[in-house]
């Protein structure tokens, strides 16, 4: 028997009342895994962004359910105390029987705490049946990136009164669903801090400004790892610290920003 003492999935949502900010981060192995745990991450996410990072697609929508299991596998193998979120990938929940055999291979498999589902609409019947199944879920609104070809490419969602009020019901509607937290990606930093006051769940920001209920990046732009352009609602906090100090550090000072506030500043945000 284990005797890992991981966080609990009521933990973190119960940070929201006690007010203090969640930290997420991307891992996709163990190394990773190991460097988020010395920083004190709550929450580690196997992103299908690895099928950018990782696999080097332009998008997240060749990732498969296979792909997810193994990653998540290689983190869970060096996690001690973080709760350990994976996403379902693109075509894993068209129906609500795809969803809920995925959603327990990932679990199974992957030996994940929590999955994690991008819109609402026709996927809150998914979500419902995997809750129902007693799998914990993290709901995502905002830029959904297996949407991308809907979305005509990543580019800032809600700022129209329309959007804004849809999405706004689409995150009450993910409460409903018995989603226990939910990502909102690169929205109007005025839009995060909308949706995080009216829901009672907890929001994790990624491009949705500093009043989400935690935040969540991709480990490689905190690293300055990733190729070419950084996305404007990231940091490199690797290349501002000091000489001697390194990965472990870098993901440290992540934390410490986010629960000060001082992550994500302004500058970071939309409009
Ligand atoms: O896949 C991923 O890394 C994500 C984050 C950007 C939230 O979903």
């Amino acid at each position: 028997m284990s005797s890992r003492q991981n966080l609990s999935v009521v933990t973190v949502v119960g940070m929201k009342q006690a007010g203090e900010k969640i930290t997420v981060l991307t891992a996709y192995d163990a190394s990773m895994s190991k460097h988020l745990e010395a920083a004190g991450v709550e929450v580690i996410l196997v992103g299908d962004s690895l099928g950018m990072v990782v696999q080097g697609h332009d998008s997240t929508l060749p990732v498969t359910v296979d792909d997810m299991i193994y990653h998540c596998r290689l983190v869970a193998r060096a996690r001690e105390r973080a709760l350990l979120m994976v996403d379902m990938p693109y075509h894993s929940y068209t129906t609500v029987g795809i969803a809920r055999v995925n959603a327990r291979r990932l679990m199974d498999e992957g030996r994940a705490d929590m999955v994690k589902l991008e819109g609402a609409g026709v996927v809150l019947d998914a979500i419902r049946s995997i809750v129902a199944d007693g799998i914990p879920v993290c709901g995502h609104l905002g830029l959904l990136p297996q949407s991308i070809e809907k979305l005509g490419g990543y580019r800032v969602q809600g700022r129209e009164q329309v959007a804004a009020d849809k999405m706004l019901a689409d995150a009450h509607a993910l409460e409903d669903a018995g989603a226990s937290m939910m990502v909102l990606e690169c929205i109007p930093s005025t839009l995060g801090k909308r949706i995080s006051e009216a829901v009672s769940i907890p929001t994790i920001g990624i491009g949705a400004g500093s009043d989400c209920d935690g935040q969540v990046l991709v480990l490689y732009d905190l690293l300055g790892l990733t190729p070419g352009k950084r996305p404007k609602f990231s940091k490199d906090f690797l290349s501002e610290m000091p000489a001697g100090k390194g990965i472990t550090e870098a993901i440290h000072a992540y934390v410490e920003a986010v629960k000060s506030g001082t992550f994500p500043a302004p500058e970071h945000g939309f409009k």
